[in-house]
Formats: C-alpha cells, sequence, structure tokens
C-alpha cells in the first residue's frame, strides 16, 4: 500500500490505495481560511500539519491489514503559498495563499526590476499575484521585523512533509510556481534573487518529486500508528499531480479540469517551448518533463454561484436537467465568467463577468447552458493558444465536476473541437501523489507504466460538426466581449 496526501485550500485527502491502485480507504479533514481583509487569504500551516496527521491516523484506524505493508507516502498541494521559516525552521506568519491578491505593486516591482522579457525569459511565466515571490517582497515590505528572521521558505506540502520527516526540500513543480526558478535549468534564479535584493540562500533544496526524502520521524509513526519505517517521497503541485492522476504523462496528453476553478493542462516533453508567459509553463512531477498549463478562475464557482444566486431550492442534477435539450448557443444568451477576475489569458484581477444578449423569452435552461458554455469557452481560451503555439490537441480529458454531466461533455467536444474523454475511475492529485509513493517505491519502472497498469478510458464524447460550427462563430464573439 501506499498513501496519497492531497493537501488542498479547504482540505486535505488522503487516499490509501493498493498495489492494483484501488482506493481502498479515504479520508478527508478540513482547515480553515483566513480573510482579514478584501484580497487577503491565508492559513496557518499548523492546522495542516493537525489535520494531515489527525488524517493519517484516521486512515491507519480504519485499515485492517498489517501497517508494515504502507510502504510510503507522498503529497500533493495547493501550490505558490507562502511559508517563511526562521533558523529553527518555526513559522514566522501565517501562509499567504495562493489565491490572495495583494500584491499587484509587488508584481510591478519586479517587472521594473528584472525586466519584464528577462522575468518571463527565466521564469517562463508572468508576475502573477498568486504566486510565491511577490508575496515574499510583499511581507519584506510590510513586515520587515519578521523578514529579518527569514532564513527560508518553503510551500505548503513542503511543510507538512518537513514537519513529518525534519527534512527540508521543495520539489521542482512546485518550485516552478513560485517565480524563482529557472524553469528550463532546473536552478534557482540567483539573477532575479539579486534584481530584488533577496538573498539566493532563503531558497530551499531541490529535488524530484519522486525523490525518497526519508522515513517518518518516530514521534509522528508513534502518533499516526504508521510503521517507522514509512518511507516519504517529495511529491508535487496540486496540478502536476492532477496530470500524474489522469495519465497526462507523454507528448499530446491534455486534459481540462472543471472544479471550483478551471484547468487545461497539457503535457510538454522539454523546458523550451515559448508561449510568452501567455499560458503558465511549469516543471512536471515527472523527471524533467514539464506541461503548459492555463486556468479559468471561476468554472465551478461560476455555476456555484449561479445556482446559490438563481435556483437555491434545485440541486445542480435539476438545474442541469434538459441543458442537452436547449440549442448550442444558449438561444442567444451568452456568459463570461469573470466573476472574480481572469487568470488565462487575461491576467487581469479586476475585470467581472457579464450575462449578454438577455431576451424575454430566455428560461432558466437558457441561462443554466449560457453559464456552462461561458465556463466552456473560458477554458476554450487555453486550448486556442496551445493550438495557435503549434500544439496538436484532439483529444481531451475531461476530469472533475464538469466530467460529471453527459450535456456538458458533449459541448466541450463541441466547443473545444476535440475527441473528449472520461476515466473509468478518477480520484485527482490524490492519486498522483499515490503513484509517486508507488514508483517512488518501485513498484512500477516509470510513472508512465504505473498509469497504463491502474488508469482505463470509459466513455469518449465526438465533436458535432454543426455545433463545431456555431461555436467557433460563438466563440469570436466571447472573445471580443472582455474588450
Ligand atoms: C495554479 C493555482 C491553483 C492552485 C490551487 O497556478 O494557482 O491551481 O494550485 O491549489
Amino acid at each position: 500500500y501506499v498513501i496519497g496526501v492531497d493537501l488542498g485550500t479547504s482540505a486535505v485527502k488522503l487516499l490509501l490505495v493498493n498495489k492494483a491502485g484501488e482506493v481502498v480507504q479515504e479520508v478527508s479533514k478540513d482547515y480553515p481560511l483566513i480573510q482579514e481583509k478584501t484580497g487577503y487569504s491565508e492559513q496557518k500551516p499548523e492546522d495542516w500539519v493537525e489535520q494531515t496527521v489527525a488524517g493519517l491516523k484516521k486512515l491507519v484506524q480504519q485499515f485492517d491489514g498489517d501497517v508494515s505493508d504502507i510502504e510510503g507516502l507522498s503529497f500533493s498541494g495547493q501550490m505558490h503559498g507562502l511559508v517563511l521559516l526562521d533558523e529553527n525552521n518555526q513559522v514566522l506568519r501565517n501562509a499567504i495563499l495562493w489565491n490572495d491578491t495583494r500584491t499587484t505593486s509587488q508584481c510591478a516591482e519586479i517587472y521594473e526590476k528584472v525586466g519584464k522579457e528577462k522575468f518571463i525569459d527565466i521564469t517562463k511565466n508572468l508576475a502573477l499575484e498568486g504566486f510565491t515571490l511577490p508575496k515574499i517582497l510583499w511581507v519584506k515590505e510590510h513586515e520587515p521585523e519578521i523578514f529579518a528572521k527569514a532564513k527560508t521558505f518553503v510551500l505548503p506540502k513542503d511543510y507538512v512533509r518537513y514537519r513529518l520527516t525534519e527534512q527540508v526540500h521543495m520539489d521542482y513543480s512546485d518550485a516552478a510556481g513560485t517565480s524563482l526558478l529557472n524553469v528550463a535549468k532546473k536552478e534557482w534564479s540567483k539573477e532575479i534573487c539579486d534584481l530584488l535584493d533577496l538573498d539566493v540562500s532563503i531558497c530551499p533544496p531541490l529535488v524530484d518529486s519522486h525523490h525518497n526524502v526519508g522515513k517518518i520521524t518516530s514521534e509522528i509513526a508513534t502518533e499516526t500508528g504508521l510503521s517507522a519505517d514509512t518511507d516519504v517521497f517529495a511529491g508535487g503541485a496540486d496540478n502536476a499531480c492532477g496530470a500524474i492522476g489522469s495519465g497526462i504523462l507523454s507528448e499530446g496528453k491534455t486534459f481540462a479540469s472543471i472544479g471550483t476553478s478551471g484547468v487545461v493542462l497539457s503535457y510538454e516533453p522539454t523546458g523550451d517551448k515559448d508561449y510568452k508567459g501567455k499560458v503558465h509553463y511549469f516543471n512536471h512531477g515527472e523527471q524533467d518533463a514539464y506541461y503548459a498549463m492555463g486556468v479559468t478562475l471561476a468554472a465551478g464557482h461560476s455555476l456555484n454561484w449561479f445556482k446559490t444566486t438563481f435556483a437555491a431550492e434545485q440541486s445542480f442534477e435539476e438545474l442541469l436537467d434538459g441543458v442537452g435539450k436547449v440549442p448550442a448557443g444558449a438561444n442567444g444568451l451568452l456568459f463570461t465568467p469573470y466573476l472574480v477576475g481572469e487568470r488565462t489569458p487575461h491576467a487581469d484581477s479586476q475585470i467581472r463577468g457579464s450575462f449578454i444578449g438577455m431576451d424575454s423569452s430566455h428560461t432558466l435552461k437558457d441561462f443554466a447552458r449560457a453559464v456552462l458554455e461561458g465556463i466552456t469557452f473560458s477554458l476554450n481560451e487555453s486550448i486556442a493558444i496551445f493550438r495557435e503555439n503549434g500544439k496538436q490537441i484532439d483529444t481531451i480529458y475531461s476530469i472533475g465536476g464538469g466530467a460529471k454531466n453527459p450535456d456538458w461533455l458533449q459541448m466541450q467536444a463541441d466547443i473545444f473541437d476535440a475527441n473528449i474523454v472520461k476515466l473509468k475511475s478518477e480520484q485527482g492529485p490524490g492519486m498522483g501523489a499515490a503513484m509517486l509513493a508507488a514508483y517512488g517505491s518501485g513498484w512500477y519502472p516509470s510513472l508512465k507504466e504505473c498509469a497504463d497498469a491502474i488508469l482505463e478510458d470509459a466513455e469518449t464524447y465526438q465533436p458535432n460538426p454543426d455545433n463545431v460550427e456555431k461555436y467557433k462563430q460563438l466563440f469570436k464573439l466571447y472573445q471580443d466581449v472582455y474588450q
């Protein structure tokens, strides 16, 4: 057995997985978000540790086998969150999370001091409020007495791993989201640090995601009931682990994930593809591989908002029942899902959403369909950037909540103009973390072979040519709305 620990934004989810790749136990433990001011989003690292340890303990209690058969564990983590540590590895302040937007002026400072072109050239990404470096600069500027004590920084799952092993590391896939990594060279950028007056020694040692960082400590073994012989593997960023867990491990493989936010992620075999920062470009959890990724900030969040506001008494199933009968284009109604700003392609935290073309004949079903279409158009912006840059995309794995509704799956096929494949069983990033532990433990010669052995396609949705044509026209209109 291995354990995949998925340290998310609202909860930590733990999966106990057997050698056949089946999830035999599942535990979830939540923790609060701290939002003191608009735009602020923080968490207490101690909450993550407490709940992860409690989750491991529960997993062990529920397990009726021999604990010494649990060979190892690994992590998937919410990306970009800043955890500042002092010289004794004590946490200096609350973690500032990926969805915190207080750092607009620090992003401007980064471009000013490093130069936008050079910055994108090194990090392969834009300077975005959500990423880690602007958060470091914010603390340096606003809390100098805290910053003066900072010896190093880590990301959320790195901190939990540290507490389980007493070893400080960061893996490349998560380091890629700090804005301090030379992504292609896989080393910290001393140049960016120098230009921003940061000591590069603040950056922790880098390792691969399947790297064995050591055993759990004897205290953790006693507390959780796990064997003191349990190996710990570094783990990866949640999106990298989502890619592993859905088999995005070779060129041409792409997923569209619709959860609270939406992600389109595509495998890249090398570090030198140049999207000029238009999409994210990060190191994969597979050694020396990469992925390109576009993000829709309010994907499922838009649907959730719509239901809560206009159809609170209905279940999602009721609300979406019959949207497949509304013709493509929602009878002239168009929705843009910029409810909390937009990441790809606009990198604009100020823009807000819209319904356009409302007509007195429109029904709740037309609105529901328009919301699904608007979210899917937003994801298609990322796919369009991939294709404009020469990437061939004819099959896309649909994962997350958006893969649950057959009408939405067909809509994705028609809007993306690609075959949409649904996996037989999908466990997301937690499974990717378990697969890293399985590969690290030597169960498979490669992550790809691990994926081939345990992941299975279930259904394929093919694009309907009439709808494809219709959506091509509508997508142009959708793109014009932002301007
Ligand atoms: C990726 C991003 C989010 C977080 C959520 O750039 O900000 O997907 O990883 O956990």
